[in-house]
């Protein structure tokens, strides 16, 4: 990976809070990525809202469904732990943010799914700091909709989930997935400063 895509990322996460391109995953990548969603494809669950003490599933606030990937999966390692490993020491560097841990799933919206507007910060437990999601959508077009709408200070922002774009963004940012008019599949997850993470 080029140094100058991290450097890309942690200044305007630095600046703006929030960064998005279609460079960080190369083709071969992106594609190891996908199969190994194919492989799982048969064992994602309903998403819920709130942390593991509150679990109340709000279909009227999300309706997709998601498959956590556990950290020490092998295959993950090189098409996406490695850059992601990358990813949160230079933002360490640069932003200050304490970062200890991560954790990602992947998540399908269905024809007519959605995610409300929200934040990806609990209530009762802040340990997320920054929110990635990249997406996996072939030939995407404009009218299958499901955009993630960023509501940063300066503007809102408008992303696309588009083969290979990811966003990348401070998690107390407010942000929400339009209705998806087809199959959508991103990989989703956050990095996350984790005080507790000994006990
Ligand atoms: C989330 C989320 C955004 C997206 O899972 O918390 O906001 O574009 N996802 O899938
Ligand atoms: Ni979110």
């Amino acid at each position: 990976m080029q140094e100058s895509i991290l450097t890309n990322i942690t200044e305007a996460i630095y600046q703006h809070g929030f960064y998005s391109s279609c460079n960080f995953f190369n083709d071969a990548e992106l594609n190891l990525i996908k199969s190994l969603y194919f492989k799982n494809k048969d064992n994602f669950v309903e998403a819920k809202i709130g942390s593991e003490k509150d679990k109340n599933l709000n279909k009227s606030i999300r309706n997709d469904k998601i498959f956590w990937i556990e950290n020490n999966c092998e295959e993950f390692k090189a098409p996406f732990f490695n850059k992601i490993n990358a990813l949160l020491s230079a933002l360490n560097r640069r932003c200050f943010l304490g970062l200890n841990l991560y954790e990602f799933h992947f998540a399908t919206y269905a024809k007519g799914n959605y995610y409300k507007r929200h934040k990806d910060v609990f209530n009762n437990k802040d340990a997320r700091k920054i929110s990635v999601v990249l997406y996996l959508n072939k030939n995407w077009k404009k009218e299958d909709g499901g955009e993630l709408l960023l509501y940063t200070q300066e503007k809102t922002v408008i992303i696309e989930p588009t083969w290979g774009n990811i966003a990348i963004f401070e998690s107390s940012i407010e942000h929400e997935v339009a209705i998806s008019n087809t199959d959508r599949l991103s990989l989703t997850g956050w990095l996350k400063n984790e005080k507790n993470i000994f006990t």
